[in-house]
């Protein structure tokens, strides 16, 4: 089954304050979810969530939603799926010790903010495609990249040049898919255990 992950952007307005922005993040996120569904053929209705907001099975299909400040996206799969979007933005440099370790940042071509996003993304996704939370991350671990994965950078990325990566999590490998969107600010993952072509679907908020 082909994947249709959707991205759709959020316009922020400057003096926009936090808890607008999230009720604004997540209609988005509901909304990308909506198209997401038109484009696999999924049902329209029926995405309800746990008590601890992790989102369970419609019928014959799993889903996930993600969404940031500018950013919003969802997946649905017939197989368990997690996606996590993050803007690409200097955070504190200790945090590359709390996300990766040594081999992981050797691997992806050393400590960047672009290949930090990466490996954050990447066990994220992992972790919310198993229904866990985000103290899941350090029993992740990146184990492969794809031939292709030149050192990242968002800008010599191009959004239909397929990267995937693959995360070892409780004995299951995870196949990463990445996805930088038009204008390079944020990057996405999808974790899945199937070999599904996946198409990316980036929408602006008018669309
Ligand atoms: C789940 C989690 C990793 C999400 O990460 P985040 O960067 O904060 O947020 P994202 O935008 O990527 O994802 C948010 C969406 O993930 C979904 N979600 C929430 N909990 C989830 C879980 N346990 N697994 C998968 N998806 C989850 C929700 O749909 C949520 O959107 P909503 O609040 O608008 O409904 C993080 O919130 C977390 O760790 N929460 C703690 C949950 C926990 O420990 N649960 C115990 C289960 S073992």
């Amino acid at each position: 089954m082909t994947l249709y992950p959707v991205l759709i952007e959020i316009p922020h307005a400057p003096d926009e304050k936090p808890p607008e922005r999230m009720i604004k993040q997540r209609e988005y996120a509901r909304r990308a979810l909506r198209n997401c569904a038109k484009l696999t053929g999924a049902p329209e209705d029926g995405w309800t969530q746990a008590e601890g907001g992790a989102p369970l099975p419609n019928g014959e299909y799993f889903w996930s939603i993600s969404h940031t400040r500018g950013l919003a996206a969802a997946v649905i799969a017939k197989t368990p799926i997690g996606i996590d979007v993050e803007r690409i933005k200097e955070r504190r440099q200790d945090l590359f010790d709390e996300i990766g370790t040594e081999g992981e940042w050797q691997l992806l071509g050393g400590k960047t903010w672009p290949n930090f996003f990466k490996l954050w993304t990447a066990k994220e996704a992992t972790v919310k495609a198993n229904s866990k939370g985000i103290a899941h991350i350090a029993d992740c671990k990146l184990i492969q990249l794809s031939q292709d994965n030149e050192p990242f950078t968002p800008s010599s990325l191009q959004p239909t040049v397929p990267k995937t990566a693959t995360i070892l999590y409780q004995t299951k490998n995870w196949t990463i898919h990445h996805h930088i969107n038009r204008t390079d600010t944020h990057i996405a993952a999808l974790a899945t255990t199937e070999t599904s072509p996946v198409c990316w679907n980036s929408q602006n908020s008018v669309e």
